[in-house]
């Protein structure tokens, strides 16, 4: 039986010539004479609160199922532990591969031992798994480009390169066991910072270190309860200007907290940036609330994360594009990365054109 691992180890030093191939615009196919239809593939997805997570699922299966897979898609409901014994189930039940977007990004470890001891191939989907020498291949957008993207929709809005200000803004972030936080948060503060020094923004609450603004398993509601607390105790007769919210039902959550203290969009909303374009942050764009989200075409990343599958089972180099390293504590992971897309009022029509929503779905 081949020793998918051993073949991986040779398949990452192969990675540079799949970029130099990719980059001649040729898929990162030759024929497929090792066929690996048949075979199965465990998905484990983090949770199915958001409409975001539910589209991975399914795309993936479908792409899986397209190329001849079988397919094990099971959600973990933001539970660790429980996604921990999915995944040891999907290891019994004789996986061939397993697609992982973590819940906790630590917490993989042992199991995916034991997934390295079968010789199961796993890619890292989304979020990066740290802590693990087990984990292959690394495919999700260039996730600190996506907090500049926030940071820089503030920045223009608030024309705070013209010099205006100084403007309240309050920060947020995601969950601290989500990798995928630091990248947004890092991306975001390395624009806002030097508005920050000129004191052109303004913190009220004064929190402004990642541990002081996460928000456990991007929860919508603990999000509204800490704006609220914000509110109450920083603000009186101040204003907000804007809100740095790294994800839309986060940015959800911001807007309740907000509109329970009297703000409306008649009497002047702040510049609520948001992530995923999930269907009510868009129509929450198009009614005039929520400022901005950023698009990531989800469907990309499931066939990105299909295809290094399917490479991987059929003893080729998965295609990969990163331009750094991507560690996670025990090895640079080799990564594909796609670009995320800023969308508010003014370009929404986008999601439209691309067939991620239809019309409809949007009213
Ligand atoms: C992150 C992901 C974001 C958002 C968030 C909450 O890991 O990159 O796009 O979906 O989780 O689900």
């Amino acid at each position: 039986m081949l020793n998918r691992r051993a073949a991986l180890a040779s398949l990452a030093g192969a990675a540079s010539l799949a970029l130099t191939v990719s980059a001649c615009g040729q898929s990162s196919g030759g024929d497929s004479e090792s066929s690996s239809e048949g075979d199965t593939v465990g998905i484990a997805m983090p949770t199915r609160s958001s409409d975001r997570w539910l589209a991975d699922g399914k795309s993936v299966v479908e792409d899986l199922k397209g190329q001849g897979y079988k397919t094990k898609l099971v959600y973990g409901d933001d539970d660790p532990k429980a996604q921990v014994s999915q995944i040891e189930n999907l290891i019994k039940q004789g996986v061939d591969a397993l697609i992982i977007a973590a819940i906790d990004a630590r917490s993989l470890n042992g199991v995916l031992q034991q997934a390295a001891a079968a010789d199961i191939a796993v890619i890292s989907y989304d979020r990066l798994i740290l802590g693990t020498k087990n984990v292959d291949y690394y495919v999700s957008f260039d996730n600190e480009m996506v907090g500049r993207t926030q940071a820089s929709y503030i920045i223009r809005k608030l024309g705070l390169e013209d010099g205006k200000g100084p403007f309240n803004i309050e920060l947020f972030a995601g969950s601290p066991d989500d990798n995928n936080t630091k990248y947004f948060f890092d991306g975001s503060m390395a624009l806002l910072q030097p508005f920050l020094d000129s004191k052109q923004l303004v913190v009220p609450s004064g929190q402004t270190k990642l541990d002081q603004i996460t928000t456990l398993r991007w929860d919508g509601v603990t999000a509204q309860k800490r704006m609220s607390g914000v509110l109450a105790k920083w603000y009186g007769s101040k204003k907000v200007d804007a809100v740095l919210s790294p994800y839309d039902g986060i940015s959800r959550g911001v807007l309740s907290a907000l509109e329970s203290d009297g703000y409306s969009s008649d009497s002047g909303l702040p510049v609520i940036t948001g992530q995923d374009a999930e269907p009510a942050s868009v129509k929450s764009i198009i009614a005039g609330q929520q400022s901005q989200t950023v698009y990531k075409d989800v469907r990309k990343l499931a066939q990105a994360a299909a295809e290094m599958v399917d490479d991987i089972l059929t003893g080729r180099a998965p295609r990969v594009n990163n331009r750094r390293d991507y560690n996670n504590g025990v090895k640079n992971v080799p990564a594909y990365l796609l670009q995320p897309q800023s969308v508010d009022k003014t370009n929404y029509d986008v999601l439209i054109e691309d067939g991620y929503y239809t019309a409809d779905e949007l009213k």
